[in-house]
């Protein structure tokens, strides 16, 4: 996160005592990235976090490799899909390479176990419902049009207020940051940012518990899961402090920058990983020049696999799309608006459209979920 956030009760000087009332110690626990030289946090726990009782592997079943998917343009509609589960054991996972899943998730119920990944970060895009992240860093409500940034190794759960949300999940194995451009030099958001310090929503109080007893965390380590049983509840911290933090971000709250002419994705960014960036499409007025094309042009990004997730609104250069639709649109092939999409755009003034796009920058592999759903004529959909 880019700012100093604290909840909760911390000692006056960080590594000194801190006495619970009973006259034992808390428990600090330094919460750190990059060894101890990244950003950080410290926590107040009232017992050792290290008190697990039982390590073991278990399982999930994850979709199958789609093994010899064709290397071509793709549209699939997930909302075609529904799990029943909660936010991680209803996720459906489409697309991923080393660093990254793609995956959505169809929450019906809460979490009653904890969940844990500590390989990779996540980025959760509500699309629709609405309810509360856990952790024991604090709770933060969402809603609607949220991002969730939850950094690897928080533990945490997600409760949901209605049975039909729909997620869009990012996992990645680094950091999801706010874009290096949209950053002065001492880290805050820079004047020209379409966004600022205010639009970013830390989680805004604590709920300690202190109980004894067995909690299951669930840990997922790349694609291996194991149970961890803590003899305590995992959200005992009293207070913290630090820059390492899960947060909240509306897609509403992005004002985004246009321009006389057409402006490339990059100023619709949101958040950068050292693996993929990712931009959204939010309601805006188009190019004002008086000959501007504002449908995008036809493009061939030889380093990138971009994915766009349709949220809601007309989406000015495709056609067959619905909520929930993935566009998947392959490293090193070219692609654009469909026939009669450039023409339909000139003299447009403004787009209503939302949408969430993913560039990566290692070629994705497919699941046997995007053939579950995919449109099989959606590559020959620039023919006439
Ligand atoms: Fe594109």
């Amino acid at each position: 996160m880019p700012f100093y956030h604290k909840l909760g009760t911390i000692p006056p000087k960080r590594h000194t005592t801190f006495y619970k009332k009973d006259k034992t110690l808390h428990r600090e626990e330094l919460y750190s990235t990059k060894g101890f030289s990244g950003i950080y946090s410290n926590k107040y726990h009232l017992y050792m976090p290290t008190e697990i009782t039982s390590m073991s592997k278990t399982s999930k079943a994850g979709e199958e490799v789609w093994s010899d998917c064709p290397f071509e343009w793709r549209v699939f509609h997930t909302f075609k899909n529904k799990k029943e589960g909660d936010a991680i054991s209803s996720r459906m996972r489409y697309l991923y390479n080393e660093t990254c899943s793609i995956s959505t998730a169809t929450p019906t119920t809460s979490c009653k176990a904890f969940y844990k990944n500590v390989y990779a970060h996540e980025m959760i895009f509500i699309h629709e419902g609405a309810g509360k992240l856990k952790s024991d860093f604090g709770v933060i409500e969402f809603a609607e049009g949220d991002y969730l940034v939850i950094p690897k190794g928080v533990i945490y759960q997600i409760d949901v207020n209605t049975p039909n949300n729909r997620h869009f999940v990012v996992e990645c194995t680094t950091a999801f940051e706010i874009p290096r451009m949209f950053r002065n030099e001492y880290g805050q958001c820079a004047e020209h940012a379409p966004y600022c310090e205010r639009d970013f929503r830390a989680p805004s109080h604590l709920e300690t518990i202190d109980q004894k007893g067995d909690f299951d965390i669930y840990v997922k380590a790349g694609n291996n899961w194991f149970i961890h049983k803590l003899n305590h509840h995992p959200f005992d911290v009293v207070g913290w402090d630090g820059y390492e933090y899960p947060y909240a971000f509306n897609i509403k709250e992005y004002a985004p920058i246009v321009g006389k002419i057409h402006q490339p994705p990059p100023v619709h960014q949101v958040f950068q990983t050292e693996s993929l960036v990712i931009c959204n499409f939010v309601p805006r007025l188009f190019d004002w020049h008086e000959n501007s094309i504002p449908a995008p042009y036809f493009h061939t990004n030889v380093d990138s696999d971009e994915v766009i997730y349709y949220v809601e609104g007309n989406f000015m250069s495709r056609k067959g799309i619905e909520k929930g639709s993935i566009s998947h649109h392959p490293t090193g092939l070219p692609h654009g608006p469909q026939p009669g999409k450039t023409e339909e755009s000139i003299g447009k003034k403004e787009t209503n459209e939302y949408a969430v796009m993913i560039d990566t920058f290692a070629p994705l592999h497919s699941t046997v979920a995007v053939q579950s759903c995919m449109d099989p004529e959606y590559a020959k959909s620039w023919l006439k």
